[in-house]
């Protein structure tokens, strides 16, 4: 990797030539992986679909890098447009007073409730576009219950265009946006996985304990609906016993968060650690959070490389929180909920229904 800064998926020549080789090499990786298939345990609990999803996503991060993967997939914006008229929504981008993010609509705006989804990426990559149907499905469900929920899709900006604590401002616009256009607190639902659930933590923290320089926002006397952490990437770091356990097990290797993680490390502050990784927050700091959240629900894999971590995130969070609710998923590799939208399988499993039964709990 060249240290001198580069520019958001903009590639060298060689990069291009090794993203033929990727091509070319790719349905070769996933027909040896589907062949390892029976013999291996963890493999073979699973369909083939998923193994031969996670076998291309699990070959491609392991030969790209940062770069190569942004020029692949584009931006959010670009992968939102592509995704919308497969599932009938209407192209709807708002962007965010000056703050340099957008909300991505799936429905009509101006409902009641509002999901704002944050996708992971380790801060460095776009939304796929799976992530955007499965809470495409929740948000469906709900208003077939009578929910009144709207869904929109928060692009905040990437690495290396911007750096921390940028999408941390660009989430504390966003709610503003949301308050001032008449959404109460109590009907805003923060959703997000891996980077985006620790984006969604960054912004309980800042509100928790504020940097001067930096807004927060008052919510008065109310409170968030709810946030959903799936597979927070409350770490940086690559040490806990779960990478060892399940560096072979889970979707992507260690190096791909480890080559993330790289690219977005130096620009953090030492003094903010706990902000970016909430695992090495001090003993107490999410202490009050229950004046900010009415509930939360965390998952993590079980086969997970980030599992420890998580886990151990998760248990202080529940500590100060009596309605969060925390689940390791049995057999769960990286964002396990979306695992039947990873390898589009018809039957789209238990993951949908329960989030959508979770948060409906909270919509009275
Ligand atoms: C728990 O959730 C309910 C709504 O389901 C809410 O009324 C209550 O205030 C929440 N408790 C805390 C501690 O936030």
């Amino acid at each position: 990797m060249a240290t001198t800064k580069r520019e958001y998926g903009k590639i060298t020549g060689k990069e291009t030539l090794g993203l033929f080789a990727v091509v070319l090499m790719m349905p070769i990786m996933q027909v040896l992986r589907l062949l390892r298939k029976p013999f291996v345990e963890w493999d073979r609990v699973r369909s083939w679909r998923r193994v031969k999803a996670e076998g291309g996503f699990g070959y491609a991060v392991s030969v790209m890098n940062a770069y190569q993967l942004q020029f692949v997939d584009g931006s959010s914006q670009k992968v939102y447009e592509k995704w919308a008229p497969t599932e009938g929504v209407k192209v709807d981008v708002e962007k965010i007073g000056d703050s340099g993010a957008q909300l991505l609509w799936a429905t009509p705006r101006g409902r009641k409730r509002v999901i704002v989804y944050f996708h992971g990426g380790g801060y460095v990559l776009p939304t796929p576009p799976f992530t955007l149907s499965f809470w495409n499905r929740v948000t469906k469900a709900l208003n077939e219950k009578g929910k009144d929920v709207g869904l929109a899709f928060l692009e905040y900006s990437l690495v290396p265009k911007e750096t921390y604590p940028v999408p941390m401002k660009q989430t504390i616009a966003m709610i503003k946006h949301l308050i001032s256009a008449g959404t109460k607190p109590e009907d805003i639902f923060l959703v997000g996985d891996s980077a985006g659930a620790a984006l969604i933590l960054q912004v309980v923290s800042q509100i928790l304990h504020p940097i001067p320089d930096i807004p927060s926002v008052d919510f008065q006397s109310s409170k968030l609906g709810a946030i959903i952490l799936i597979s927070p990437f409350v770490t940086f770091d690559n040490n806990s016993p779960s990478w060892a356990e399940n560096g072979r097990k889970d979707i992507f290797p260690p190096s791909f968060f480890t080559h993330l993680s790289g690219l977005v490390k130096p620009d953090i502050p030492e003094s903010q650690t706990a902000y970016a990784e909430a695992v090495k927050a001090p003993e107490g700091w999410f202490k009050d959070v229950d004046i900010l959240v009415s509930r939360a629900f965390i998952t993590a894999g079980a086969n997970e490389c980030l599992r420890d971590d998580i886990t151990k995130f998760a248990e202080a969070f529940k500590e100060v929180h009596s309605n969060a609710s925390f689940t390791v998923i049995p057999r769960g590799t990286h964002n396990e909920p979306y695992g039947t939208f990873v390898a589009n399988e018809p039957d789209k499993g238990e993951w949908p229904p329960r989030i959508t039964e979770w948060l409906a709990e909270g919509m009275l």
